[in-house]
């Protein structure tokens, strides 16, 4: 049987326990793939996958996320696992840490079997300039080969009955969905352009306006955000920039005021796109590291579960 150990790592932590793993999976006699996510382009002969990601302000390894995007339906069609490292103490020996709620979002839409989180490593001479900063007061290696180990030996024994999990709606995830809240969001914005400068005139209308656009986009993108499966933070909000510069210079300067000139206005244009741009991206981060919202009606029978994978 053959297994691929995949992992995105950025300071070669992840990338340890990933090789842990396939040590403890080759001692029990499984043919073991041993790469980077990146460098994973297909999933051609492989039985099964486990898939590490280091977490970084909660948040899964990008080479480690892009790798489910790339391969879902591949990896729907195989038991999988995953994996998180980690926390510069020793919270993870202590209790069984959950997912962050991006990685929840993962196991779910490509039904993984269960998950474990690991202790993480950062070394003093850490060569980003952050991890370096954090490296003087958290330095330290808080991965334990046995716990590892141990985790390969059970992952042995699950593995040769094992069958892929079930797979998790996810309501939010559809582009439509993505560009309604984004065109809510636009009215709004384009509402208050229009309304505020009647009110406290065009200058300090500018300003104004440059200040709402942010806290509008905060509401829209906090509803946005809510269910699973949204696309992610940072996909939302470069294509919610993008829609609303578009539709402020074809709807509001074009068509409304017949002119350009909209986008000379340093308040009136840029510095509300990039507000929106922060906002919902910071929005939608803060969103992912809270749990989903309990669904108010239990589901219909037959409709698709939101029940949780099945814990390791
Ligand atoms: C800037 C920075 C942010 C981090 N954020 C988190 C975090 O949110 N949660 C966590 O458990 N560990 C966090 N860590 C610890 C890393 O996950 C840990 O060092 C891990 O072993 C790194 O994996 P890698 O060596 O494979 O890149 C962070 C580390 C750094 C340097």
């Amino acid at each position: 049987m053959r297994v691929l150990i995949t992992w995105g790592s950025r300071l070669g932590g992840t990338e340890g326990i990933g090789r842990m793993l396939g040590d403890a999976l080759g001692a029990e006699g499984f043919d073991v793939v041993l790469r980077p996510a990146r460098e994973v382009h297909d999933l051609d002969g492989i039985d099964a996958v486990v898939l590490g990601g280091a977490l970084y302000a909660n948040r899964w390894h990008a080479d480690a996320r892009g790798l489910v995007e790339r391969h879902l339906a591949e990896l729907r069609r195989v038991p999988v696992w995953m994996f998180s490292s980690g926390p510069l103490d020793d919270s993870a020996e202590v209790k069984e840490l959950p997912p962050p709620r991006m990685v929840r979002a993962l196991m779910e839409r490509v039904g993984a079997l269960g998950h474990r989180t690991f202790g993480g490593r950062l070394e003093k001479g850490a060569r980003d300039w952050m991890a370096s900063q954090m490296a003087k007061t958290l330095s330290g290696d808080w991965r334990n080969p046995a716990r590892i180990r141990a985790w390969g030996v059970e992952l042995a024994r699950a593995l040769p009955d094992a069958r892929p999990g079930q797979v998790v709606a996810s309501p939010g995830g559809s582009i439509p969905r993505m560009i309604a809240y984004g065109l809510a969001g636009w009215a709004l914005h384009a509402a208050t352009a229009l309304g505020l400068p009647a009110v406290f005139g065009a200058g300090a209308a500018a300003w104004l306006h440059a200040l709402a656009a942010p806290l509008i986009f905060v509401a829209v993108a906090a509803a946005y955000f809510a269910p699973r499966g949204a696309q992610a933070p940072a996909v939302t909000a470069h294509a919610w920039t993008i829609g609303v510069a578009a539709l402020d210079l074809g709807v509001v300067g074009a068509a409304a005021r017949g002119d350009l000139e909209l986008a000379t206005s340093l308040g009136g244009f840029w510095l509300p796109l990039v507000l929106i741009c922060a906002a919902t991206r910071v929005t939608g981060a803060v969103r992912e590291m809270l749990p989903f919202p309990t669904p108010s009606k239990p589901p219909r029978p037959g409709a698709p579960t939101a029940a949780a994978p099945r814990p390791a």
